[in-house]
């Protein structure tokens, strides 16, 4: 002992607060080991939707909130779900006010719905605001607390979800968000015009039940949108900073579900790119193409088990204010009387100025990325790989009919200060960029996404 002498108990005490101070300077400083994957439950195939009784039938469930939206309510979807929940004597509910890019009053709207009735399951049938939403319904009657508890910080508290939910099966009806592999759900929070979150593991979806016969009604602007929103996250999580740059976290528990770029999100990352460069445009331009539509289904899936293990970056980061601040924009297909800027639309209108800048960091995963989505890089100077893999977006933008930029939504670059500042408490995806961006930096991207071309 250093000071040991008259006063052996402080002296004791001293020691163990600096051992302290040192295990905690040691940790803040080391960095990542390890990933952790967690798999996600799907189950692919036409027709399967009918077999919803029966799992619920064999889970032993009682009485099911089933959520959907009043457009998708009458449509085959919802009700061949409805279908079998009654073939296999489970009771239920139907909640039909999922609203689309949901906002915390109408999760709260569906949170008392679900705190009314008991229910023991959940099936959500729709997009990814639908299962997003069933995800809080889920959580919110499982462990009641205020919105903001589990919100991530710094916009909410942040606090871990305490144990598992309830089951939870997602039968997506657009093939985009992945929200039935992840355990993220996403929404508006109106008074700081941004979307927010929560994401913890627990909220992952029990199975998700992927069944092309549920995208045949998809108007082709929402497959467009959905579509791009699929390539996104497969090059974002695949040019995301690598786990090993992210911080070492004190409990393995504390290691957050968005880790970084692995090698097992790679492989689910690069194979969903090489789906979405050969059937998003059949996808979107032949609504016929049960084919195209069941493989973008399957890319979203795909897409999702890579970026729910590694995490999206700035595209995703950056499209929380653009959708939040919606002013006037109406996107054809989506049949709401509010302005809204889709989320696919809103993410990859930022992705071609984003990977501009990103690509510096890490060359190589922007030409691989490129090369994945269809473009012969073999003889490209890795200098050049942010422009060649931009302009293969632009490509796709093009061609499935995206509006040209920011400009095009209604933005100017008035609005870039309060684009940026809704974009900094974003931490839990912008801080995943390969390249660091500070509020300068992402006021000039903004600035590169007004328009294309
Ligand atoms: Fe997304």
């Amino acid at each position: 002992m250093s000071d040991g002498g008259s006063m052996p108990e402080a002296g004791l005490e001293q020691n163990r607060f600096s051992n302290y101070l040192l295990v905690s300077l040691r940790l803040a400083m080391t960095k990542e080991i390890g990933f952790e994957m967690a798999a996600s439950n799907i189950r692919f195939g036409p027709g399967i939707t009918h077999e919803i009784g029966m799992d619920l039938a064999d889970m032993g469930v009682r009485h099911v909130m089933v959520l959907t939206d009043e457009n998708l309510r009458p449509l085959p979807p919802v009700q061949t779900v409805l279908q079998s929940l009654d073939d296999h004597r489970v009771s239920f509910k139907l909640f039909d006010r999922v609203k689309v890019e949901p906002t915390d009053a109408s999760f709260k709207t569906a949170i008392e719905f679900g705190q009314s009735g008991a229910f023991d399951a959940f099936v959500a049938v729709g997009g990814g605001s639908t299962i997003d939403t069933a995800k809080a319904v889920n959580l919110y009657t499982t462990y009641p607390a205020d919105l903001l508890d589990y919100v991530n910080a710094p916009i909410g508290k942040g606090k871990p979800v305490p144990g598992p939910l309830k089951p939870l099966i997602a039968v997506p009806t657009t093939a985009g968000t992945g929200s039935e592999t992840t355990g993220v759900t996403i929404f508006d929070l109106v008074e700081i015009h941004a979307k927010t979150g929560i994401a913890h593991r627990y909220l992952k979806p029990t199975l998700g039940i992927i069944d092309p016969e549920n995208t045949r009604m998809l108007p082709s602007a929402v497959a467009a949108s959905t579509g791009l929103d699929v390539l996104s996250h497969a090059l974002e999580s695949y040019t995301a900073i690598p786990y090993r740059e992210r911080p070492r976290p004190e409990r393995p528990k504390l290691r957050p579900a968005y880790q970084g770029s692995n090698p097992i999100s790679d492989v689910w990352s690069l194979q969903a790119l090489r789906m979405v460069a050969e059937y998003l445009p059949r996808a979107v331009e032949n609504t016929e193409d049960n084919e195209a539509r069941g493989m973008m289904l399957l890319a979203a899936s795909y897409a999702g088990i890579g970026f729910g293990n590694a995490g999206c970056h700035l595209p995703h980061g950056m499209s929380y204010p653009v959708s939040g601040m919606a002013k006037s924009y109406k996107p054809e297909g989506y049949p709401v009387d509010y302005p809204i800027i889709p989320h696919g639309i809103s993410v990859i209108l930022n992705a071609p100025a984003v990977f501009r800048f990103t690509a510096t960091a890490c060359p190589e995963r922007h030409l691989e990325g490129a090369a994945a989505l269809g473009v012969e890089v073999s003889n490209i100077n890795p200098d050049d790989a942010g422009r060649i893999l931009s302009d293969r977006i632009i490509e796709f933008m093009q061609r499935l009919n995206i509006p040209n930029g920011l400009s095009a939504v209604g933005y100017t670059s008035g609005d870039i200060p309060a684009l940026v500042e809704g974009t900094l408490p974003q931490h839990r995806v912008t801080k995943l960029s390969p390249r660091p961006a500070e509020a300068e930096d992402l006021a000039a991207l903004f600035e590169d996404a007004m328009s294309y071309w």
